[in-house]
């Protein structure tokens, strides 16, 4: 049912107007894709463009809007922007955020985001993007949360929740916007843009659930893919925009589309020309342009020919008002750009406190031999490498309004929490080697300056340097263009030119701990055989070094746990958790078993994998009963101990496997996870419950239902590491 205002605004409205509300024009500030509309001021006095994306500031955005505000019905504009893990405070980046294991947290970052957008002119935040996705290749990886569909579910909730608040409307909340709807992560060979084929029963199972978990939380609006779905691209097909999203899962928002995904459409090969295409997107369901102009050059005719209606143009307009409506910008349009707010809230010390906390907590230790880790606060520590000494990349991909120069480098955080130790530093390398991949990130602004000595001269440094410490501190991986969109890599390893100065180090005969930044999962074969201690450190934000400080030195304890299997080679991509059994599973005594001749099934690290600076155990896992009837939740209790030297805390995990089912099932699910903290030499007895809804899957008619039969229970601290118990789910 429409609004009253809504409906008797849109009463007064022209077709010309109409269509305007449709639009979403970027300006010329950040430019997130491939063209810009130069007159797009013009368009907004003229009530051609409704919407902007790619302007904030108070300043700007009053200034665009008062250009709105001399139109005739004086409708105002709705600003958006990739607000993806914070808007000035940077956060990590979110697939290391997700490490924490802690919704409450990832509810936080979203909130200061949304917080700190509203104060900045903005109403509208291109996120959350909730893509599943099993292939560590694609660059937009860092922007998610990895492979698991369960996670992915609780995520997104989380999310919206922190974007929108409870009130839209609120001074510090934002329109959220879950995408890209959908199954973008499942590009083929993990190309970005690439194509995207996968059954009916992969997605309801695997891909939709956390969109549809989004939509179920409220979110206001929901981006379109740039990828096909069952031949038709995201943004023409009418069964994905209406008949799912709108018909089955009653969503209530407006859709937009990605950056000129419907003028793409001709190059998907689906429309010849923009009338073609603008046909096929309105008719999909499709409210909003972005970038593309299609709307506004193809509307009328569209509408002369009739090839659409009046109502269809109508009922999207509404949905963008609506929104307007419920920020309340049609009682003040200049109610987000006030610039004596912004300058309070805006990267303040409490914000910066927020992102320290959740960077820190997103730190996974992957290894620690011979407890090289923590380091003391005395005798001399070399820091080294190329991101040692760097602000620049820790705030990672889509740091879109973020700035670097307030970032805290890796070096820096260690100086500052050394106590009395001495911190030596030499760069040691270059990030990248003088390679293609250097040109074509600076093509595309990458700014990667080269140090003008030789990899020997820069070496020879960092081994004089080495060799007058006690420990050495390696910090190596990607530069921060390295993942994000459009920024696929057929290679996961650490860059070449690196690896000698991993080498130098290791020969050293000091004790080494490697830093890694990175936005994809790596293939870190070479470097697990031989260096005794490893932390994966992300992109962690504007509070970076400072959170790798906290952890370096044990101020805080790591308890950062993967959400995303890091393979031990490209070749074995895709790899995940939650895969399926086969016909005939890994067998060492089969030659005619499922594997690999050159490497092993199983990842380097694990879904859920990642230690601690303490160990702990688990024992007693008990189910309240081994016969389950249908309908009822069953409990299970697991003891976890700490059994090492350091108070910590630990992210149990529990899985699912379903034994027969109408269809095959995964090895392992996802269902449930508790992190608590214990101290040294403390157990805690755990209690999990599994719901009715837990066992449900979709079966052989694709209905959403649980089957009797056999299951088994996993309770453990990541993905492969397990004890288990079985039940059975009774007929009656
Ligand atoms: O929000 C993004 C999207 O994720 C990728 N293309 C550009 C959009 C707007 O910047």
């Amino acid at each position: 049912k429409m609004n009253a205002f809504v409906s008797s605004l849109l009463a007064k409205m022209t077709l010309d107007e109409k269509l305007g509300q449709l639009n979403l024009l970027t300006s010329d500030m950040d430019v997130t894709g491939p063209s810009i509309r130069a007159s797009y001021k013009q368009d907004i006095l003229a009530g051609r463009c409704g919407n902007i994306f790619n302007a904030y500031t108070p300043q700007y955005t009053r200034q665009l809007q008062e250009l709105a505000m001399q139109t005739r019905l004086k409708i105002p504009l709705l600003f958006g922007f990739d607000v993806i893990h914070g808007h000035k405070t940077i956060f990590p980046i979110p697939l290391g955020e997700a490490c924490t294991w802690d919704m409450a947290l990832l509810e936080k970052s979203a909130h200061v985001a949304a917080a700190e957008a509203a104060a900045d002119g903005l109403h509208w935040t291109y996120s959350p993007m909730v893509d599943i996705a099993r292939d560590p290749r694609w660059g937009r990886v860092a922007e998610g949360v990895g492979e698991d569909t369960w996670y992915g579910v609780q995520v997104a909730k989380a999310k919206v929740k922190g974007y929108q608040g409870t009130q839209l409307g609120a001074n510090n909340a934002v329109l959220a916007c879950v995408k890209h709807f959908a199954l973008y992560g499942a590009v083929e060979a993990g190309r970005d843009y690439n194509t995207v084929d996968m059954s009916r029963r992969q997605m309801y199972q695997f891909y939709l659930p956390p969109y549809k978990a989004a939509v179920d939380a409220g979110v206001a609006s929901v981006m379109t893919s740039f990828n096909e779905v069952d031949g038709i691209p995201a943004t023409a097909n009418k069964w994905l925009m209406t008949d799912l999203l709108r018909k089955e899962w009653g969503f209530k928002g407006f859709v937009v589309t990605d950056y000129t995904a419907i003028n793409e459409m001709i190059n998907h090969g689906v429309g010849a020309n923009t009338y073609d295409v603008g046909n096929l997107a309105l008719n999909a369901g499709v409210d909003m342009d972005m970038q593309g102009s299609v709307y506004i050059s193809e509307g009328k005719k569209l509408l002369d020919d009739k090839k659409i209606t009046i109502a269809q143009i109508n009922t999207a307009v509404a949905r963008v008002l609506e929104a307007k409506y419920k920020l309340g910008l049609f009682d003040d349009p200049f109610k987000f750009s006030d610039s004596a707010r912004a300058a309070k809230e805006i990267l303040n010390a409490e914000n910066r406190a927020a992102s320290r906390d959740i960077a820190k907590r997103s730190i996974v230790l992957l290894k620690n031999e011979q407890q090289v880790l923590p380091l003391k606060k005395s005798g001399t520590i070399a820091v080294v490498g190329p991101l040692a000494n760097d602000q620049r990349d820790m705030i990672g991909t889509w740091s879109a309004a973020g700035d670097w120069h307030k970032a805290v480098s890796i070096l820096d955080g260690v100086k500052a929490q050394a106590g009395n130790a001495t911190v030596l530093y030499a760069k040691g390398c270059n990030i990248l080697g003088d390679s293609v991949l250097i040109k074509k990130l600076n093509a595309f602004g990458g700014n990667i300056e080269l140090d003008p000595r030789t990899p020997q001269q820069l070496i020879d440094e960092a081994i004089a340097t080495a060799s007058k410490a006690d420990v050495v501190v390696v910090a190596l991986g990607e530069t921060c263009g390295m993942s994000g969109e459009a920024a696929s890599r057929s290679d996961l390893d650490i860059p070449e030119n690196q690896r000698p100065l991993l080498e130098a180090m290791l020969k050293t005969g000091k004790p080494v701990v490697l830093l890694l930044s990175n936005g994809h999962p790596l293939t870190l074969t070479w470097e697990d055989a031989h260096v005794p201690a490893i932390l994966e450190t992300w992109f962690l934000g504007t509070e970076a070094g400072n959170a790798i400080a906290d952890v370096l030195f044990g101020d805080y304890n790591p308890a950062g746990k993967l959400t995303m299997s890091f393979p031990r080679v490209v070749g074995q991509i895709p790899v995940y958790y939650n895969h399926k059994n086969t016909g005939r599973p890994f067998n060492e005594a089969n030659k005619y078993s499922s594997k690999y001749l050159d490497v092993a099934n199983d990842p380097l690290y694990p879904f859920g994998y990642g230690l601690s600076y303490t160990t702990f155990t688990y024992s007693n896992l008990q189910l309240d009963a081994t016969k389950l009837a249908p309908g009822k939740t069953l409990g299970v209790t697991v003891t976890v101990t700490n059994s090492g030297s350091y108070d910590g805390e630990e992210v149990a995990q529990l899985y699912l496997r379903d034994l027969v089912g109408s269809v095959t099932r995964p090895v392992k699910e996802l269902k449930g996870f508790q992190k608590v903290m214990l101290r040294k030499g403390e157990s805690k007895t755990l209690h999990f419950n599994i719901t009715p809804e837990d066992l449900k899957f979709y079966d052989k008619d694709m209905k959403w239902t649980s089957e009797p039969g056999d299951f088994t229970v996993f309770v453990g601290g990541n993905s492969r590491d397990v004890s288990s118990a079985d039940f059975t789910l009774l007929e009656k």
